[in-house]
C-alpha cells in the first residue's frame, strides 16, 4: 500500500456505533462493580487479553507517556498492575503518583478511562503473584533492566543463561527491582459508542470517599 493509499483508507473508512445504549439507570452505584460487570462481558465476548490496559504517566517535566500492561488484580485499594520499578514507568511514578489507565474493547464498543494516583502495593501480595509466574519470566524479571538500551539481543540471552545458573535448583526470588503497583481510582469513565456520535459517556468521581455519577455530553 502507498502512503497515498493508507491516508486514502484512514479518510474514508467511516462506521457507525451500534446503538447499544448504556445510562445512568444501568450503571451501578459502584464503578469497580460495573467495570466488573462490563469485564464479565469482555471475557463473554472472547475478547483477546480483556485485562490489558494503556498505562499513562508523566515524567518531571510534564511530558507523558503511555503503555500498554496488563491488569492483574483489582484490590480493594484498586487495580493492580505489575512491572520493573525501575523502567521508565518506574521512574515517572517515582516523580508523580498521578497516572491514568485506559481501555479499550474495539468488538463491544466501549472504553473505560480510569484516573487515580500510584501507590507500591504491599511486598506480600508482589511476592504471591510472583511465585504464580512461569519460571522463564521470573528469570526474565531478573535478566532485564527493562526501558535501558541494551548492544543486542545476545546480551539479553546471556543474561539469562546467567541467572537460570544462579538459580539452579532453587526457588527463583522476587527481583528487589519488580513488583506491583496499584492504581487508586479517583475517577472512571465508561464510554459507550452510539449512532451518530451520540455516545453515552458516565463518570464516576469520587468525593469524600463516596462515589457519584454523572452524565458527560460525548
Ligand atoms: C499486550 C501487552 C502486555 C504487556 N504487559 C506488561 C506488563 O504487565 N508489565 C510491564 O511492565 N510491561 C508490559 N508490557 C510492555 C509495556 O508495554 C512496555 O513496553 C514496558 O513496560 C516498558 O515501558 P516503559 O519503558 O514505559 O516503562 C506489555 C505490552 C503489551 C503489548
Amino acid at each position: 500500500m502507498s502512503s497515498k493509499e493508507i491516508k486514502n483508507y484512514i479518510n474514508t473508512n467511516r462506521r457507525d456505533f451500534a446503538n447499544q445504549p448504556f445510562s445512568e439507570e444501568m450503571a451501578f452505584d459502584n464503578p469497580i462493580k460495573q467495570y466488573e460487570k462490563w469485564f464479565e462481558e469482555a471475557i463473554n465476548s472472547n475478547i483477546l487479553d480483556p485485562y490489558a490496559a494503556c498505562l499513562s504517566t508523566v515524567d518531571n517535566l510534564g511530558r507523558p507517556s503511555s503503555r500498554i500492561l496488563y491488569i492483574r488484580d483489582i484490590i480493594s485499594e484498586g487495580f493492580v498492575f505489575y512491572t520493573n520499578f525501575n523502567s521508565n514507568k518506574g521512574s515517572d511514578l517515582s516523580n508523580n503518583k498521578h497516572a491514568s489507565l485506559n481501555v479499550f474493547w474495539g468488538e463491544l464498543e466501549r472504553q473505560i478511562r480510569i484516573q487515580g494516583i500510584i501507590t507500591k502495593v504491599d511486598d506480600v501480595i508482589s511476592d504471591k503473584y510472583f511465585s504464580s509466574r512461569p519460571r522463564a519470566s521470573q528469570i526474565g524479571a531478573w535478566a532485564s533492566n527493562q526501558s535501558q538500551k541494551i548492544k543486542d539481543r545476545s546480551e539479553l540471552e546471556s543474561k539469562i543463561k546467567y541467572y537460570e545458573k544462579q538459580f539452579q535448583k532453587k526457588n527463583v526470588t522476587r527481583p528487589p527491582h519488580w513488583g506491583g503497583y496499584c492504581l487508586s481510582p479517583t475517577l472512571l469513565e465508561f464510554w459507550q459508542g452510539r449512532s451518530s456520535r451520540l455516545h453515552d459517556r458516565i463518570v464516576y468521581t469520587k468525593d469524600d470517599n463516596q462515589w457519584s455519577k454523572s452524565r458527560l455530553s460525548p
